[in-house]
């Protein structure tokens, strides 16, 4: 068997969450391979809504095993209320989470290291979503993190040690020193609240279930545009949230990936700062904002809106060797009676459809091109057969410029809101 992998084109938040409830029945395992608590994956079934940030979202369906791969940042506060919460609901997790070894800590003074970073750039702050994501990677890089394998063998010591290091950093960088003492408590009893999960060598397990014919879904967290290597650097986030993420995040081989899905918004958004080529400032912006309630599922801030760009859309496609598409909140369009794709961007007066070094240091005008909108309510639409002619010449238009088939299109948030074309 191979692991197929499911993860976001755009600058995240493409609907990543809905679309791996969708497909869990379809797979026996469903694995997180990067990213951490910034992620926020909203799913929506029965009238409920819920975020999820560090779990998988395979939870919510019947008997499928969730990982949580070595790629991934866990914060064990954080985590520990993400769990609790759906013990709530009724989901026993202990029955259906196992989680590395391997995935790296993320320590109450990363966060602290992580809001120091973004003081000290100032105006070219990031705007990250403070979870210390950025120092957690730095450390497993530099090669001074804890792992969460490392909770069972001398802890105390591994923890002092990097604590040590952080303060005297945070101190080098002259934040005025803070009592952690209650951030810690409450951090140390959560790693005692870990203890008590499966905790295992993922890479073993997930390969053992493709060698006994099982089926695995890899769920990406952030988007190819956040992407370290590929995205807008430095307006990105310290992981590869590529293809190549769920192969180094879950110990995976290149050779067992199977189908990439590639999910996009039929608009785009993106949270923070960073270079956003097609961004609204319009009405029209606010408009797609309003309709799609586009505001961030972790922080609450506004996200940024504008038209779909399919420069950096085909460059993710490339990156990523996607070969199913997948669509989401056509319906925040369906009032709108021209839609807009930018198909390449001018740059110094001359036109290109590649994605240049870096996006901000000169002026992109997106080269536009305008589609009729379809003004149909499409949110109780069930078959693609029910499609108005606008919008089945609107997915023409994107997989002839794309090159790859749209295989799923989300019409609304809830499950139930998601036609299935070819799989
Ligand atoms: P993720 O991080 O990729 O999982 O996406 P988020 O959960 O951060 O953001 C997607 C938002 O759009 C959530 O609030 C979803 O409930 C919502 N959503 C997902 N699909 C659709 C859709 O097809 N239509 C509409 N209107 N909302 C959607
Ligand atoms: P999901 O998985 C949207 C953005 C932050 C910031 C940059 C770096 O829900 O799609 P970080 O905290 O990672 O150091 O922040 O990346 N960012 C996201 N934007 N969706 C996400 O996750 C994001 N995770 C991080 O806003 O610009
Ligand atoms: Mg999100």
């Amino acid at each position: 068997m191979k692991a197929d992998v499911l993860l976001g084109l755009q600058w995240g938040d493409e609907g990543k969450g809905k679309v791996v409830d969708v497909l869990t029945p379809r797979y026996d395992v469903v694995a997180r391979f990067q990213g951490g608590p910034n992620a926020g994956h909203t799913l929506e079934f029965d009238g409920k809504k819920y975020v999820l940030r560090s779990i998988p979202s395979g939870v919510f369906q019947h008997g499928q095993i969730n990982i949580i791969g070595n790629g991934v940042v866990l914060d064990p506060v954080l985590f520990r209320q993400e769990a609790e919460e759906l013990q709530k609901s009724g989901i026993d997790l202990r029955n259906v989470l196992k989680i590395s070894k391997k995935a790296h800590l993320i320590m109450p003074t990363h966060r602290l290291l992580d809001a120091a970073g973004e003081r000290a750039k100032g105006d070219s702050k990031i705007g990250t979503t403070g979870k210390g994501i950025g120092p957690t990677y730095t450390d497993k890089i530099s090669r001074n993190g804890l792992r969460i394998g490392d909770i069972f063998n001398d802890f105390d010591i591994k923890y002092a040690k990097a604590r040590k290091l952080h303060l005297d950093q945070l101190e080098r960088m002259g934040e005025p020193a803070t009592d952690i003492s209650e951030l810690e408590q409450n951090w140390l009893d959560s790693i005692n609240y870990l203890r008590s999960f499966d905790i295992i060598d993922s890479e073993y397990y997930v390969n053992n279930c493709l060698d006994e014919g099982k089926s695995v879904l890899c769920e990406g967290a952030q988007g190819t545009m956040l992407d370290v290597d590929f995205g807008s650097y430095p307006f990105v986030t310290s992981s590869n949230t590529i293809t190549a993420g769920a192969c180094s995040g879950l110990g995976l081989a290149p050779n067992r990936i199977g189908e990439v899905f590639g999910i996009f918004k039929a608009y785009c958004t993106r949270v923070g700062s960073g270079p956003f080529p097609t961004e609204l400032f319009d009405e029209t912006g606010k408009t797609i904002r309003a309709i799609g309630h586009e505001f961030g599922a972790v922080t609450g801030r506004e996200r940024r809106c504008g038209w779909i760009d399919l420069v950096a859309l085909r460059y993710a496609i490339m990156i990523d060797g996607v070969t199913k598409l997948i669509m989401m909140k056509s319906d925040v369009l369906d009032t709108f009676d021209t839609i807009k794709a930018c198909v390449a961007y001018k740059i110094n007066g001359v036109e290109t459809d590649r994605m240049p070094f870096n996006l901000e240091d000169q002026a992109v005008e997106p080269v536009y091109v305008e589609l009729p909108g379809w003004k149909t309510d499409m949110t109780a639409l069930r078959s693609e057969s029910e499609f108005p002619a606008e919008f089945s010449a609107y997915i023409d238009f994107l997989e002839q410029r794309l090159g790859v088939p749209v295989a799923i299109v989300s019409i609304g948030p809830d499950r139930e809101q998601t036609i299935i074309r070819n799989l």
